[in-house]
């Protein structure tokens, strides 16, 4: 499914969704490691693992996630600047993973979570929608809570960091 930009209205900001561009791997590159800098603790993975990708690398996931049902990532847009980010990946017919949220800090609290949650709803397609959130990270649980998600009592080890844990949420399709 191809994520159409639909301008949404927050506080007087237009925020629109896009699905990246096989062409986007240096977008996606520097949009992903500023996020991973910005919050490391909310994220699976680390800085200082994907700083190791290669350009070729950047490209590679880029053109992967641009088109198909299998995995898919969507910047969040204010104008032309890229304020957020979001990933899914598909793990079965039924079920969806969302992966890599985030919203630049200059545009938080602003409602820019929630359309990024809409774009992988829309990719899903129908599908439950599944992921992972740092116990102890309220903003991003009560957002999650908000678009519908529940927390399913799965609970793991943050593989980034294993002293913390990551609480599994789901949202079932309506
Ligand atoms: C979690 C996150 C994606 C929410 O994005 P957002 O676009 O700010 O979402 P919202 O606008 O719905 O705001 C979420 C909460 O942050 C609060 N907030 C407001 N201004 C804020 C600011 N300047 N900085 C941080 N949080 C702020 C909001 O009031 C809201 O709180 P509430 O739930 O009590 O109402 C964002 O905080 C983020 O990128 N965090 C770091 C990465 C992360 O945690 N990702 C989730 C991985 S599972």
């Amino acid at each position: 499914m191809v994520l159409v930009p639909q301008p949404r209205h927050y506080c007087g900001m237009a925020i629109s969704t896009r699905r990246i561009r096989p062409d986007d791997g240096q977008l996606l590159k520097k949009v992903r490691l500023a996020a991973l800098l910005d919050t490391p603790s909310a994220f699976g993975s680390s800085h200082a693992a994907e700083v190791q990708n290669s350009d070729e690398r950047w490209v590679e996931l880029a053109a992967e996630r641009a088109e198909g049902s299998d995995h898919a990532t969507c910047f969040a847009l204010d104008g032309d600047d890229v304020v957020g980010l979001v990933g899914g990946h598909r793990l079965d017919a039924e079920t969806v993973e969302l992966v890599s949220m985030w919203t630049d800090p200059s545009a938080r609290g602003r409602g820019v979570g929630a359309v990024l949650v809409d774009a992988v709803v829309e990719w899903a397609d129908g599908s439950a929608v599944e992921l992972w959130v740092t116990r102890g990270n309220d903003a991003a649980q009560r957002l999650y809570e908000r678009c519908g998600f529940t927390v399913t009592g799965d609970v793991q080890p943050l593989p980034s960091d294993p002293c913390k844990d990551e609480v599994r949420m789901r949202r079932t399709p309506r």
